[in-house]
């Protein structure tokens, strides 16, 4: 094992599956391993200064949104062996919670999240690149029962955040991103047999 972290980057368009594949490979590698799953989405700024009807208004899926500086300083430090203080995000309330998480020393890292390719100070931390690929309206399905089950939204809203943010921004940064990708990923989390490549691959790059 190296001294460094070995830092596994997934990105790929909101609700495509890339918690789905994250979670198949900390499974994996979980055993042998200490890992770790780090969501970008933990990285969104923190909005609380602004009023809750401002916070909701925000472009949620344009660079701007996140505080780069500090996922790239705890990539870092992560990359190192060292220990960080997490930020964690809240949905419901649009702005980070007071929660921090604290991540000791880890040796597979597996970063998720929509900017994880198209971010080139934070694609250049990352071992092995994999974009997942999975069609918008499977996407926008996806995304809507979750939204509305599990991050307080209602129909309305999902669809006037789709047509208005999600979308043009999917095509405008995301969607490009995929050139720079190691490893393409059809249809997300139930492409086992691309599960099973891609975690041959970081096993020998744990291994050198
Ligand atoms: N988002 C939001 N409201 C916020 C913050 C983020 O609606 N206050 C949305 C953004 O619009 C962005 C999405 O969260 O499109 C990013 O999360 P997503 O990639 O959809 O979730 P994951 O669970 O990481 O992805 P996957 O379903 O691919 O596993």
């Amino acid at each position: 094992m190296k001294n460094q972290a070995v830092i596994i980057g997934i990105a790929g368009g909101s609700a495509s599956g890339k918690t789905s594949i994250a979670k198949q490979l900390y499974d994996y590698f979980k055993g042998h391993h200490k890992v770790k799953i780090l969501k970008q989405d933990d990285y969104y700024k923190d909005q609380s200064h602004l009023s809750f009807e401002e916070r909701a208004k925000t472009n949620y899926d344009h660079p701007f949104a996140f505080d780069t500086d500090l996922l790239v300083e705890h990539l870092k430090k992560l990359k190192k062996k060292e220990r960080i203080e997490k930020p964690t995000y809240d949905y419901t309330l649009h702005t980070r919670s007071s929660i921090t998480e604290v991540i000791e020393k880890r040796d597979v890292i597996i970063l998720e999240g929509i900017f994880v390719l198209a971010e080139p100070s934070i694609r250049e931390l990352c071992d092995i690149l994999v974009y997942v690929d999975t069609d918008s309206d499977i996407r926008f399905i996806r995304r809507l029962k979750r939204d509305i089950e599990e991050r307080g939204r209602s129909l309305q809203s999902v669809c006037e955040q789709y047509l208005t943010t999600v979308r043009p921004m999917h095509e405008q940064f995301i969607e490009p991103s995929k050139k720079y990708a190691h490893i393409i990923i059809p249809e997300g989390g139930s492409n086992h047999v691309a599960v099973d490549l891609l975690t041959t691959k970081i096993k020998s790059i744990i291994d050198e």
